[in-house]
């Protein structure tokens, strides 16, 4: 029955049963007013969103410090809402819609932009109705592997699934409220044979809302890096890599070595393959905090005020400005925080914090080979795939 319903759908977005190509495209015409929007495209036959190539390092753990998770370990995929290609399909629809924001003027993709590495160049980023967000956007590449699976910056949304409505219903950001949402997402023509396709159902709710959108998020991962080639053909990781210069081998040595080992431990914080944290933490930016004390606001545990999440560094060379106020504008401004910014504070961690700062301090060498390894971690693959694209005619 389920697999009716679906096949009855794929013909009603799609050429597929016209007898054209997979790759035949056709365009759905939308009643609704906004001019710009009024199209969609999608392939004939869904992109492949469910089951991407995993690369085996994904599921082994990373050497170097002990007990770093393999990518795999630390997805926060819920048992209730796997990626499925149509799913994630709709999903990627609505992060492209600009419907979802009140006087139509903003999408998600407005402030996760994919050449930005799903973030934004603005500092802050601006609104539906051009206010400034409180905090820089964050680039959602590898969100999915992040295992407490908290989310923003002060990891006040517990889920995926609960983050996603909360930009759409930010006074500042998009400014509907759940009601006119679901009337919007009902009234566009596009919608209701990708709501059966994906959840069997043409019914529109929140919930199926942000489950899809939730899926479209999680499939944002980045496994075609400069990195990524290297390391599948290496044994371990810190190996050299043959397709690295001398310059990157040596970023990645400085960025993967423990303090004691002659590196700067970044990979202490910056872990594993998805190269993400294992919980929001402190990287020393100030000494008063008093005015954003991230997770602390969450926990209410003084301990943990100055603390913010960790995004994965994949496509962090895509996304500058950096940091959860966007106070650094280039790579080399980040990497001269760590070699002579690092403020002292109760609530600085480790290994930043039982180290003297002298053994952090930097030659310009090392300088510029951590900025050629964090450049690797450049998918632009990624970033220009398709699937991940505008469905949107303009
Ligand atoms: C007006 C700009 C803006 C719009 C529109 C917007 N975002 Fe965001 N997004 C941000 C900012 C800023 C943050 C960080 C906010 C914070 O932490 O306080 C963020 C954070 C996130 C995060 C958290 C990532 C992480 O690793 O914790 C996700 C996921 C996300 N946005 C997805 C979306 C989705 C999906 C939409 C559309 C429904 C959307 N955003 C719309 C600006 C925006
Ligand atoms: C103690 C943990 C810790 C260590 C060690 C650490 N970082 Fe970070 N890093 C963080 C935190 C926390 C943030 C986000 C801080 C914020 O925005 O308030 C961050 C942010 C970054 C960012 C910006 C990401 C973005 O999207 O804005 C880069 C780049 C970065 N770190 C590189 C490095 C490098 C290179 C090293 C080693 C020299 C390093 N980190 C060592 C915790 C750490």
């Amino acid at each position: 029955m389920k697999k009716i319903f679906y096949i009855v759908s794929i013909c009603l977005l799609s050429a597929a049963c016209s007898g054209k190509s997979h790759k035949a495209e056709k365009i759905l015409d939308s009643k609704t007013a906004y001019k710009n929007e009024s199209k969609i495209e999608l392939p004939g036959k869904f992109y492949n969103y469910a089951n991407p190539k995993i690369p085996a390092y994904f599921s082994v753990e990373t050497e170097g410090f002990h007990g770093q998770l393999p990518a795999l370990k630390s997805d926060n995929t819920p048992s209730d809402n796997p990626i499925t290609d149509a799913g994630a399909t709709l999903g990627r629809v609505l992060f492209y819609d600009k419907k979802l924001s009140k006087n139509f003027t903003v999408s998600c993709s407005s402030c996760h932009k994919a050449a930005h590495g799903f973030s934004d160049e603005r500092t802050l980023s601006e609104g539906f109705m051009r206010g400034e967000t409180r905090r820089h956007s964050m680039g959602l590449t590898n969100a999915r592997f992040y295992k407490p699976g908290h989310f923003f910056w002060d990891q006040r949304a517990t889920t995926l699934e609960d983050q996603v409505l909360a930009p759409i219903q930010d006074l500042v950001e998009m400014g509907m409220t759940r009601d006119l949402l679901v009337e919007r997402v009902e009234a566009a023509p596009y919608y209701p044979a990708l709501f059966k396709a994906a959840f069997g159902d043409e019914k529109v709710s929140t919930v199926t809302i942000s489950k899809a959108l939730a899926q479209f998020v999680r499939s944002l991962i980045s496994t075609t890096s400069k990195y990524d080639l290297g390391r599948a053909q290496v044994e371990n990781r810190r190996d050299p890599f043959p397709n690295f210069s001398t310059l990157e081998n040596e970023g990645k040595r400085l960025f993967s070595s423990p303090i004691p080992m002659g590196g700067f431990g970044c990979f202490a914080c910056h872990q594993g393959e998805a190269f993400v944290a294992e919980e929001a933490t402190s990287n020393g930016l100030d000494v008063d905090i008093s005015s954003d004390i991230g997770y602390g606001q969450i926990t209410r545990d003084p301990k943990t005020e100055g603390h913010f999440k960790v995004p994965s560094l994949k496509n962090v060379a895509l996304r500058a400005p950096y940091m959860h106020d966007g106070r650094f504008s280039t790579l080399e401004e980040v990497v001269e925080h760590y070699s002579s910014g690092i403020k002292s504070s109760p609530n600085l961690k480790p290994p930043l914090s039982i180290f003297g700062k002298e053994r952090f301090l930097m030659n310009a060498e090392q300088k510029t080979a951590i900025v050629a390894f964090l450049k690797t971690l450049t998918d632009e693959k990624m970033v220009n795939d398709p699937k991940f694209s505008d469905p949107f005619v303009k």
